[in-house]
C-alpha cells in the first residue's frame, strides 16, 4: 500500500477529533513494556482498528491501543503495541504512526524496546540508552517517492538520538540508583532470534544490543526533525558463551522486571524537557 499525505492527515484528524489533548510527546512502548500506561492520566483510548488507514497489530504481546492523556503533567500520546516489519507490514506501515504523531504536533518521540544483549558486560533486565544504531533491516521506510511534507530525501543521521535527552536520562538514572548503559542498537528483520555466528558478527560489527524494531521509527522521526530518546530493556544474553534457548515468555518476564525503571526514566525525562 502506497501511503499518501492524505492518509496520514485522515488518521491525525480522526485522533484529534476524539480528544482535546494536543500531544507534546509521542511514546512507543515495546514488547512487554506496555504498563507505563498505568501511570497515565487517561483522556481517551482509541483502538487501532478505529483509526483510518492504521495497520492492526498481530502480535499477542502487543495490545494495539492509542492512548491520549497526561504523564508527569504533560500531554502525551502513547502507542501501546507497535508494528514490526516481520509481521508482514511494509516499512511505510510500520512507521505510519510516527508521521501521524508529527501531524499531531509532538515535539519529541520516546521509544522503548526489548533487546538481546551482545555486550558481555550487560546483565539481564538492565537498561541501555540507545546513543546510535546500525540498520540491518532489509528495507527502508523512506524508500520510494519522498513525502516532502515530512522532510528531505536524504535526511541527516549524525544525531539520531538527542544528546541532550541522553544526558538528562543519565542524571535521572544516577539520582535513582538505576544501573544504566549507553550503546549501539542494531536492528534486524527477525522474527527468528539470531544464531551464535550471527550474534558474534553483530557484536564485532560494533553493536551492544540487537532487536527487531525502533530503527524504522527513528529514521522517519529524524527525517521529520523530531528529537528522539530510546531505551532498550535487555531481555536475553547473547554474548559469546552466554547464549541459552529463549522463548517469548522469557523475554516478557525479563522485560517486566526492568519495566519500572524504564517507566521512571520516561516519566522524569518528560517532566524535565
Ligand atoms: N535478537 C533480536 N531481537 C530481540 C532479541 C534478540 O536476541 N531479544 C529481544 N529482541
Amino acid at each position: 500500500m502506497q501511503i499518501t499525505f492524505k492518509y496520514i492527515q485522515d488518521a491525525a484528524d480522526y485522533i484529534q477529533s476524539r480528544s482535546k489533548i494536543k500531544p507534546e510527546f509521542g511514546i512507543i512502548l515495546g514488547t512487554g513494556l506496555g504498563s507505563l500506561v498505568n501511570d497515565l492520566e487517561i483522556d481517551t483510548i482509541i483502538e487501532y482498528e478505529k483509526i483510518p488507514h492504521f495497520p492492526i497489530s498481530t502480535v499477542e504481546s502487543h495490545t494495539g491501543k492509542m492512548i491520549l492523556g497526561k504523564l508527569s503533567g504533560k500531554n502525551v500520546i502513547v502507542m501501546q503495541g507497535r508494528f514490526h516489519y516481520y509481521e508482514g507490514y511494509s516499512m511505510q506501515q510500520v512507521t505510519f504512526p510516527v508521521r501521524v504523531f508529527k501531524l499531531l504536533g509532538i515535539k519529541a518521540l520516546m521509544v522503548s524496546n526489548a533487546a538481546g544483549a551482545l555486550n558481555p558486560s550487560y546483565g539481564m533486565s538492565e537498561l541501555m540508552i540507545i546513543s546510535d544504531h546500525i540498520n540491518l533491516q532489509i528495507d527502508n521506510p523512506l524508500r520510494g517517492r519522498n513525502l516532502d511534507e515530512f522532510g528531505v530525501r536524504f535526511p541527516d543521521m549524525s544525531e539520531p538520538y538527542d544528546f541532550g535527552f541522553i544526558k538528562i536520562a543519565h542524571q535521572i538514572a544516577k539520582e535513582n540508583q538505576i544501573k544504566i548503559h549507553e550503546g549501539v542498537y542494531v536492528s534486524v528483520t527477525g522474527p527468528n532470534l539470531e544464531t551464535r555466528a550471527e550474534y558474534r558478527m553483530l557484536s564485532r560489527m560494533g553493536a551492544d544490543v540487537v532487536g527487531m524494531s525502533t530503527v524504522p521509527e527513528v529514521i522517519v522521526a529524524r527525517q521529520a526533525n523530531i528529537p528522539v530518546f530510546a531505551i532498550s530493556v535487555l531481555t536475553d544474553l547473547c554474548a559469546e558463551g552466554t547464549l541459552k534457548k529463549v522463548t517469548l515468555e522469557d523475554v516478557l518476564a525479563a522485560a517486566a522486571l526492568a519495566e519500572p525503571n524504564m517507566a521512571l526514566i520516561f516519566k522524569e525525562l518528560i517532566k524535565r524537557i
